[in-house]
């Protein structure tokens, strides 16, 4: 999307393992980048990213909207709507890999120009897709960057488009999987797919607030991944033997690996699922 889109440069917000490498592929694709950091656990406030865009010329910039790394959900609507008041001109991109398709991620909803998720997160199924959603506006943004890449070129993927058909050859078996996955969530409705992990989420805080505490800023936690703190517990040795019941959750991310384990909740999870899970790990740990 970055060598697609950022004409001069571009504004990545960087809050954990994931966003920093979105600002890095920017890099490698050689954008101009700027990044605005804050700490990890913390959110991208609306009001700082406005300072910093009105620190220099952007014409792109990039949030994650749940970091997976972090389980903190950015405030993208907020930031989107004050982006398209005070920079019009901007190309607003997010990333929602892990929130697409479980939170709510159109760009109505989130104020953006282009949002992005993947297969193998909420859709449920395995990796090796991206699926987007690109405004008209950005498409013309594109139109006017040169080098866009060959596999990577955006104008060529609308453009193929139109004949149905794609400018390389697709991965057919997983789109035919995107489209029964579809048809179960438009049957589900949007509404209530989001409700559902909204319930998945608030159990799981609930739990965690009562025998750990939650990573991220308070009333910034994702829906579909909760990163707990761990109090010093061994979460490997607690994954074997929730393991032999064929369960799995997962230890922190990256710099976070000994300080936090996250679980999941998202996909084809439903409330059950995961109250079968946590009475596991108060069992296991005797909680
Ligand atoms: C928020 C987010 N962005 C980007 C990525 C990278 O996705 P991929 O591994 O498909 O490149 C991930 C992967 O977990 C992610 O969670």
């Amino acid at each position: 999307m970055g060598r697609s889109i950022v004409k001069e440069k571009a504004l990545a917000c960087v809050n954990g393992a994931f966003s920093e490498r979105c600002a890095q592929t920017l890099m490698a694709c050689g954008k101009q980048t700027d990044i605005l950091k804050v700490e990890m656990g913390q959110v991208i406030k609306p009001q700082a990213v406005i300072e910093k865009l009105a620190a220099d010329k952007y014409d792109t910039l990039t949030v994650c909207h749940n970091e997976t790394s972090t389980g903190v959900r950015n405030p993208i609507a907020e930031i989107g709507k004050l982006v398209k008041k005070e920079f019009p001109e901007i190309i607003f991109v997010v990333d929602a890999v892990s929130s697409m398709a479980g939170d709510k991620t159109s760009p109505q909803d989130l104020n953006c120009d282009i949002v992005f998720g993947s297969t193998q997160k909420c859709f449920a199924l395995p990796p090796g897709l991206a699926v987007g959603l690109v405004s008209d506006r950005a498409v013309e943004r594109a139109k006017n960057v040169p080098n866009r890449g060959a596999y990577t070129d955006l104008v060529d993927m609308f453009e193929f488009e139109k004949k149905h058909q794609t400018p390389f050859t697709p991965n057919i078996s997983l789109l035919y999987a995107l489209n029964k996955r579809m048809d179960l969530l438009l049957e589900e409705t949007y509404d209530k797919v989001y409700e559902r992990h909204q319930d998945m989420a608030n159990y799981t805080q609930t739990w965690a607030k009562k025998h750990f505490s939650m990573f991220p800023e308070l009333g910034y936690e994702s829906i579909t991944v909760s990163c707990i703190n761990n109090n010093g517990r061994d979460v490997k040795a607690l994954n074997q033997k929730l393991g032999e019941k064929g369960y799995l959750i997962s230890t922190g991310y990256g710099k976070l690996a000994d300080k936090t384990f996250r679980i999941g909740h998202m996909g084809e999870w439903n409330l059950q699922g995961i109250k079968e899970v946590l009475t596991l790990i108060d069992e296991i740990w005797g909680l």
